[in-house]
């Protein structure tokens, strides 16, 4: 049979797993501990376990029935080998860097990454021996020139969920695996339907479900898929750490993923409604968004992403900056004023990158649009709303 396409996947993938049970949508199994007939039965069920039989179902930190069909789905969807699910996004970027770096090593990391995860970068992973050094996002290949005998891991994120930089992942990770380095990304923003990374090189790619993947901002979760050959050393570091997250969380998960490219579709018609708005205000210089033709990263992101998102950075001019800037964010009404992204509600925030190759150029002139599923119009009228605070300032 032809490989289904993945808003095929989407919504009939990851029910191996539950076959069994005859309901659409897999049952939420609860336990930690599982029953056994007899000794034969439990010498099996270790043996299927301990030889990493897909599905295994041993004990409840190693996953239940439930995840087993959320962990499919993902592993389907980005052509991985395994996947596997944590209790947040920032859990699936800092527990990829335990499971490939020991004392001696060094990382390579993207000045765009997300904030926690360059934080974890400059003050938990020097007191465990490991250094860390970051490199500019749109770097190519003078990356060469940033590898040390002793790197071991290049963290990538693209686009960077701040300054929407994009990556050329194929190059960066031809450049890792020519020196045995593994590559792993942070694939929030496209989501496993626009992006699969392991098909471009890159070992590990890890999401934020937190956001599209969960899609109600009721949830935190992080996803981990990789290769084969990168399973063996996080499953170790993932069992031997003792992290899981509930089957209820997994089950929300996966029935997020079931509307994922409804709900993306509508996302990103959204964003280009607000961002053809936004353009033509005289206070924005730019708008930070791949899709958008003349970005920077727009030819890289036709070549290697299926779509677009609804997530985007609005620069404005110097003058319109700082107070001004705040006078907006304050008078909006629809749109939320919260951190993360990705969720049915509007959210818009100022951002205030951190960086170390250089500084954000946009520094106190940046504000990023998670555009929801409101109705575009509405959403049009508040930023009306908030540019006349800004007008007025
Ligand atoms: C790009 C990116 N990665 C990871 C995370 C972390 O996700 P979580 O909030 O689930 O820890 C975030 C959260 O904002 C993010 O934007």
């Amino acid at each position: 049979m032809a490989r289904r396409k993945s808003e095929t996947l989407l919504t009939h993938g990851g029910r191996a797993a539950i076959a069994g049970y005859d309901f659409i949508n897999p049952p939420i199994v609860r336990g930690s501990t599982v029953l056994h007939a007899n000794v034969a039965d439990m010498k099996e069920r270790s043996r299927r376990f301990r030889t990493d039989e897909p599905g295994a179902v041993n004990y409840g930190l190693y996953g239940t029935p439930t995840h087993h069909a959320l962990f499919e789905l993902l592993s389907e969807l980005e052509g991985g080998y395994r996947s596997w699910a944590v209790p947040s996004g920032l859990t699936s970027c800092t527990i990829v860097m335990l499971a490939f770096l020991r004392a001696g090593d060094h990382v390579l990391v993207s000045d765009s990454a997300y904030g926690p995860t360059r934080r974890f970068c400059i003050e938990t992973l020097p007191r465990y021996g490991v250094q860390a050094s970051f490199y500019a996002p749109t770097a190519g290949r003078e990356l060469e020139a940033q590898f040390r005998p002793n790197t071991k891991l290049l963290w990538l994120e693209s686009p960077g969920s701040l300054t929407f930089e994009m990556q050329d992942v194929p190059l960066l990770a031809e450049l890792a695996r020519k020196r045995g380095v593994v590559t792993a990304i942070d694939n929030t923003w496209a989501t496993p339907l626009y992006f699969q990374p392991l098909k471009c090189g890159v070992d590990v790619s890890v999401h934020a479900a937190t956001k599209y993947i969960c899609g109600h901002s009721d949830m935190l979760m992080g996803t981990i898929t990789c290769t084969q050959p990168a399973w063996s050393p996080l499953r170790q570091t993932l069992f031997n750490f003792g992290l899981a997250v509930s089957p209820e969380d997994a089950y929300v998960a996966l029935r997020g993923l079931r509307s994922l490219a409804a709900r993306l579709r509508q996302h990103r018609a959204t964003a280009a409604r607000l961002i053809e708005w936004l353009l033509a205000q005289t206070e924005v210089e730019r708008v930070l968004y791949p899709a958008l033709p003349g970005d920077p990263g727009y030819e890289i992101w036709k070549r290697d992403m299926s779509g677009a998102t609804g997530l985007f950075g609005i620069v404005l001019k110097p003058s319109a900056g700082g107070a001004r800037l705040n006078a907006l964010v304050d008078a909006v009404e629809v749109f939320g004023r919260g951190y993360s992204w990705g969720g049915f509600e509007s959210l818009l925030i100022p951002v205030y990158p951190e960086r170390s190759v250089a500084p954000c150029e946009f520094e106190g002139r940046l504000f990023r649009i998670s555009a929801g599923l409101e109705d575009a119009d509405d959403l049009i009228d508040d930023l009306k709303r908030g540019f006349a605070a800004l007008r007025a300032t």
